[in-house]
């Protein structure tokens, strides 16, 4: 008979075989029922003798209790981003690029590039000591990540040993959640009245940062790998032969993975990949190109933080096609009445889509859209949600602008300098007096109330605490308290906030007035200018136009909204109430900037994006969203993208634009 630690040895091999079968290589071996059988024998002996347990064994994966927090953990080596194309011919001159810059110490490989779909998951770094899976580690910000071993271990597709590894091995690639995984979750969730995950990408990245394995494992996650980190000693000489040997270890690869040789065969696979992309039961969202030698990537190394042997070719939004059920309109803060698509859903862009902004009657027009038509969908910047085109004109129906205010029935009039729909309801109109109250106090630059959120401001205004923005100063405890849920702590958290708010500058405050096209920049312009809100009740329509940036519609609508008497009555009160600012001084920051065009990109740690753009205009200079010929300086901060890149190339063509980083940025401003 064989012994309690000869049968453990021989399950745990066996089930570890079928998993593989199963997980891996999609083929399984045995049917679930004798896996299930041999996986119960194997927990009883176990359970008897748990001093045998072996770390890989099957019944480790959600074994594990739940953790307390993260551990840091430092990469064996960095976690590099990948540079953008965006179509064939960035493709084209990435090619070219690399090529000549390998000039004549080109290898002798049979293939050069290495094409391979980019995961739109979760970025994933596993540790193998002498085959024995060690750490899983989040990208974090590329040197330092999280470990989450815990919850990686619940993945079935990840190893927990490797037969015949070298003694240090660092295996990367991404985590995801499988789509047809994230429908059944949701089917489920939604059946037994649970929130439904929103995207793969959240769910796979939230199912990692889980405290509890068992959480995790509901997600049923997945994992494809995409190459190796640090290695004791070399898989193989090239990329390619590198990811067989991974297979070989047990793990998976993308089956969309080939090599090339021209660019011709990188363009088709990338163009493949496009047409192919909805099919797959994983989100993708481009190609990624790689040098295959490893000679030669190491000859070409790196520029700060991508490599020069690699590049993802991104892909343009996800399409899909669907019927338009109707029209809705919605009034916004601004009052502006604006039709949205009422969608049959469809699941784009990794997101189910059922409804989607269609801007203006002029959009509607432009597009000959009827209810009934097929239409096609995509996630502008692959968030907002758009209709991009008709595909079948089959709907009869024509779209009607409605007479009156969805909201508050108020009569709704067309601007007469611009196609929007407007609701005439104003102070009546509870979308727009929530609405107003919601800009108010928000953040970015505003009065910047964070107790005050939303779903409170609403709450209060349905029972006639909240009108108009002096009321906020009006509130005390007890009007909160008497709200459901509103404790006298919270309450006077909301209070103390509010007080707490009444310290402001002039910019910040005439940024939070929401007047129409009047945003932070135009209120910074308006407070250096006329220095004081009595100057600025006072200015006419040829002084606000005068102002730099201003053109005639902002200067109407300033002039407009600081006319009204009711305007002038609430912005009183909210000074009686005690909110005050300091007088405006020249800037005392040298003026480094003056008259020149910065683009911020990416994060910083001294300060936000928002305080970086005040700062170059306090130096006098421009603050820019995009780049272009015109652009003098880039600021680029942490996780800087496509403006970088986009910045280096204009530089790489001679053009006088000058990238700076945080420090530098301080240094100037001394
Ligand atoms: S290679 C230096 N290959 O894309 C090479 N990355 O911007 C760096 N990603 O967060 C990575 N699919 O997790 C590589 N086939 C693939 C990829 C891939 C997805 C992610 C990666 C990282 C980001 C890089």
């Amino acid at each position: 008979m064989k012994s309690p630690q000869d049968l453990i040895v021989e399950y745990v091999a066996k089930l570890n075989k079928w998993s593989h079968a199963y997980w891996v290589n999609d083929n399984p071996l045995v049917s679930d029922a004798t896996y299930d059988e041999v996986f119960h024998e194997l927990k009883a002996l176990e359970s008897e003798h748990p001093e045998l347990i072996l770390p890989h064994s099957p019944t480790q994966r959600v074994g594990e209790l739940p953790v307390s927090g993260f551990q840091k953990n430092t990469h064996p080596q960095p976690m590099l981003s990948l540079d953008n194309e965006f179509n064939d011919d960035d493709i084209a001159s990435f090619v070219a690029k690399t090529l000549a810059a390998l000039g004549d110490s080109k290898c002798e490989l049979q293939y050069q590039f290495v094409c391979e779909p980019k995961l739109d998951g979760l970025a994933m770094s596993l540790v193998y000591l002498n085959g024995q899976l060690k750490t899983a580690t989040t990208r974090g910000d590329g040197e330092v990540g999280e470990m989450v071993l815990h919850s990686i271990k619940t993945i079935k597709s990840i190893p927990l040993f490797i037969d015949n590894a070298p003694e240090f091995l660092e295996v990367r690639g991404e985590v995801f959640m499988p789509k047809r995984a994230f429908f059944e979750f949701n089917e489920k969730a939604v059946a037994n009245g649970k929130k439904p995950l929103v995207n793969c990408r959240n769910a796979a990245a939230g199912g990692v940062r889980q405290l509890n394995p068992k959480i995790t494992a509901e997600r049923n996650l997945d994992f494809i790998t995409y190459g190796v980190g640090k290695v004791s000693e070399p898989l193989a000489e090239d990329h390619l032969a590198s990811l067989l040997v991974l297979r070989e270890f047990g793990f998976k690869l993308s089956e969309d993975t080939i090599a090339c040789n021209t660019t011709e065969e990188i363009v088709a696979h990338y163009h493949k990949l496009i047409e192919k992309r909805a099919k797959l039961d994983f989100d993708i969202d481009g190609m990624v190109i790689k040098l295959n030698s490893f000679k030669e990537q190491e000859k070409l190394g790196f520029i700060t933080r991508v490599p020069r042997w690699a590049t993802a070719a991104k892909f343009p939004a996800e399409e899909k096609d669907t019927i338009l059920k109707g029209v809705k309109f919605q009034t916004a803060r601004t009052g502006q009445v604006t039709p949205v698509a009422d969608l049959e859903t469809v699941f784009v862009g990794g997101v189910n889509v059922s409804s989607a902004s269609l801007h203006n009657m002029d959009e509607i027009a432009r597009l000959g859209l009827k209810i009934g038509d097929r239409v096609s969908v995509f996630r502008a910047g692959d968030v907002v949600p758009a209709v991009g085109a008709v595909l079948e004109s089959i709907g009869t129906e024509e779209i009607k602008m409605v007479t009156h205010c969805p909201s508050c029935n108020s009569l709704v009039k067309k601007d007469l300098d611009s196609a929007n729909y407007r609701c005439t309801g104003q102070n009546s109109c509870p979308e727009q007096v929530t609405g107003a109250i919601i800009h108010y106090a928000s953040r970015d630059g505003r009065m910047n109330i964070s107790s005050l959120g939303d779903k409170l401001i609403e709450k209060l205004h349905a029972v006639g605490k909240l009108n108009r923005l002096s009321d906020i100063y009006k509130l005390t405890k007890e009007d909160i308290m008497e709200l459901d849920g509103y404790l006298e702590k919270s309450s006077q958290k909301v209070i103390d906030a509010i007080n707490a708010s009444k310290t402001t500058t002039l910019p910040k405050f005439l940024a939070s007035l929401g007047i129409r096209e009047v945003g932070r920049s135009a209120s910074i312009t308006m407070a250096k200018h006329f220095k004081s809100l009595d100057n600025i009740l006072n200015a006419s329509y040829e002084d606000f136009l005068a102002l730099p940036d201003f053109g005639t519609v902002m200067a109407t609508n300033a002039k407009e909204y600081f006319s009204s008497p009711d305007n002038i009555e609430v912005i009183n009160e909210i000074i009686e109430s005690g909110v005050n600012w300091p007088e405006i001084e020249e800037s005392n920051l040298p003026q480094v900037f003056k008259d020149k065009t910065v683009v911020i990109t990416g994060s910083f740690t001294a300060f936000s994006r928002e305080e970086a753009k005040d700062k170059v205009m306090a130096a006098g200079g421009k603050a820019s969203g995009s780049i272009s010929a015109k652009t003098h300086y880039l600021l680029a901060g942490e996780k800087a993208g496509s403006k970088l890149s986009k910045a280096q190339d204009l530089q790489s063509k001679g053009k006088p634009i000058q990238i700076i980083s945080e420090a530098e940025f301080l240094e100037m401003l001394g």
